[in-house]
C-alpha cells in the first residue's frame, strides 16, 4: 500500500467518524470485515456478540458492517432504530439455501420436533422457527430444548458439530458455508508438517472431517480468546482470513497461518469505507422488514438471548 492509499483511508475514516457522531450512529463490524473497516468499528464481534450489542445501544442509527442477515437481526430487535447495511449486496450464500416454505415442510416431516435456526437465515425463516442459535451457543440452545429430536437449519456442518455434544437426535438441513468447506484435513496435515507444534483452530461451519483434526473449535470471538490464552506459537486458522488482522495485532509474538488460501468470504469483503460514507450520508440501504415477520422472527431471537 502506498502513502497516498494510507492517507486516503485515513481521510475516509475521519469522514465516517464525523458522520457517526453527527447522526448519533454506531458502527458495528463482524470479525471478518476489511481491516480499514475493523479499525473504525465502535464494536467488533461474532454474530452473538453483535446481536447482543445491537440490542443494547442508545444510538439512533446502527451501521452494520457484516452481511445482510446480521443487519436484519439488528433491525428485528430494534424497530425504533434505523439499521443500515452499507453494501446492499453483502449477503450470505448459506442463507439462500433454505426458505420459510422449506422449513414448514421440514417440520411436517418431523411433527413436534423444534426447529433451531442458525442466525445465518432470513427473517422469514426465523419467523417460522422456534429458536435461533449462533456458532457460539448452538450446543447450549439444542440441549435446552425438550424432546428427543431437534431440527437444525440450514447448516449441516453446524448440525453435525452439535451432534457430538448432545444425546438428542439432530436432523440437519443440507446447507453449508462455501468458504469454510474449502479447508480439508489434507491442508492441515501439510501445514502441521511445515509448522511442527502448530495448533489448528476450526469454526463449527467446517466439515466433520476437518473438525476431526481440529485442536480447538469455536465461534470467531472464541478463537480470539483461545489464541490469546494459548502458549503455542503457531496457529493454523480455519476461518475467514479477516479474523487474522486483530489476532496479529493482539499477539505480535505469535504466528497465524490460514488453513486454506481460498478461505475468504467475498460477501464479508464487499463493504468498503466508500459504502459506509455513501449509505450513511444519503441514508441509503436501510433494512426494512414487514411487522408481521419481524415480530415472529423476534421471538426466535429472544428465545436464544434468554438463554
Ligand atoms: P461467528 O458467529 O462465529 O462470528 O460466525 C459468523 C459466520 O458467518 C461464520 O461464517
Ligand atoms: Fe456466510 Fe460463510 Fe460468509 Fe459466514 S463465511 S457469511 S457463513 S458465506
Amino acid at each position: 500500500m502506498n502513502t497516498y492509499d494510507k492517507n486516503d483511508i485515513k481521510t475516509k475514516q475521519e469522514i465516517i467518524k464525523d458522520l457517526l457522531k453527527k447522526k448519533n450512529a454506531i458502527l458495528l463490524a463482524h470479525n471478518y470485515q476489511r481491516e480499514e473497516v475493523q479499525d473504525i468499528a465502535d464494536f467488533q464481534g461474532d454474530s452473538l456478540e453483535l446481536s447482543i450489542k445491537a440490542n443494547k445501544t442508545d444510538a439512533d442509527i446502527i451501521v452494520f458492517c457484516g452481511v445482510r442477515f446480521m443487519a436484519e437481526n439488528a433491525a428485528i430487535m430494534n424497530p425504533d432504530k434505523i439499521v443500515i447495511l452499507p453494501n446492499e449486496n453483502a449477503g450470505c450464500p448459506m442463507v439462500g439455501m433454505i426458505t420459510a416454505k422449506d422449513i414448514i415442510n421440514f417440520k411436517n416431516d418431523y411433527p413436534g420436533a423444534p426447529v433451531v435456526a442458525y442466525v445465518n437465515t432470513s427473517a422469514e425463516c426465523k419467523a417460522v422457527s422456534d429458536i435461533c442459535c449462533t456458532s457460539a451457543n448452538a450446543v447450549k440452545v439444542v440441549n435446552s430444548l425438550p424432546g428427543k429430536r431437534v431440527l437444525m437449519v440450514p447448516d449441516k456442518n453446524l448440525g453435525s458439530y452439535v451432534q457430538r455434544f448432545t444425546d438428542k437426535e439432530v436432523t440437519s438441513w443440507p446447507g453449508y458455508c462455501p468458504p469454510h468447506k474449502r479447508t480439508t484435513p489434507e491442508d492441515i496435515k501439510t501445514l502441521k508438517e511445515k509448522y511442527p507444534g502448530a495448533v489448528f483452530v476450526a469454526h463449527p461451519e467446517s466439515t466433520p472431517e476437518t473438525i476431526d483434526v481440529a485442536d480447538h473449535v469455536s465461534s470467531t470471538s472464541g478463537m480470539y480468546k483461545f489464541v490469546r490464552e494459548s502458549n503455542a506459537k503457531y496457529f493454523i486458522i480455519g476461518t475467514e482470513q479477516g479474523i487474522m488482522y486483530k489476532m496479529k495485532k493482539e499477539n505480535p509474538d505469535k504466528v497465524f497461518i490460514s488453513s486454506n488460501k481460498g478461505l475468504i468470504c467475498p460477501n464479508m469483503k464487499r463493504t468498503h469505507l466508500e459504502d459506509v460514507i455513501a449509505s450513511l450520508s444519503n441514508m441509503k440501504n436501510i433494512i426494512r422488514i414487514s411487522e408481521d415477520i419481524r415480530l415472529r422472527a423476534r421471538k426466535s431471537i429472544e428465545n436464544m438471548l434468554a438463554l
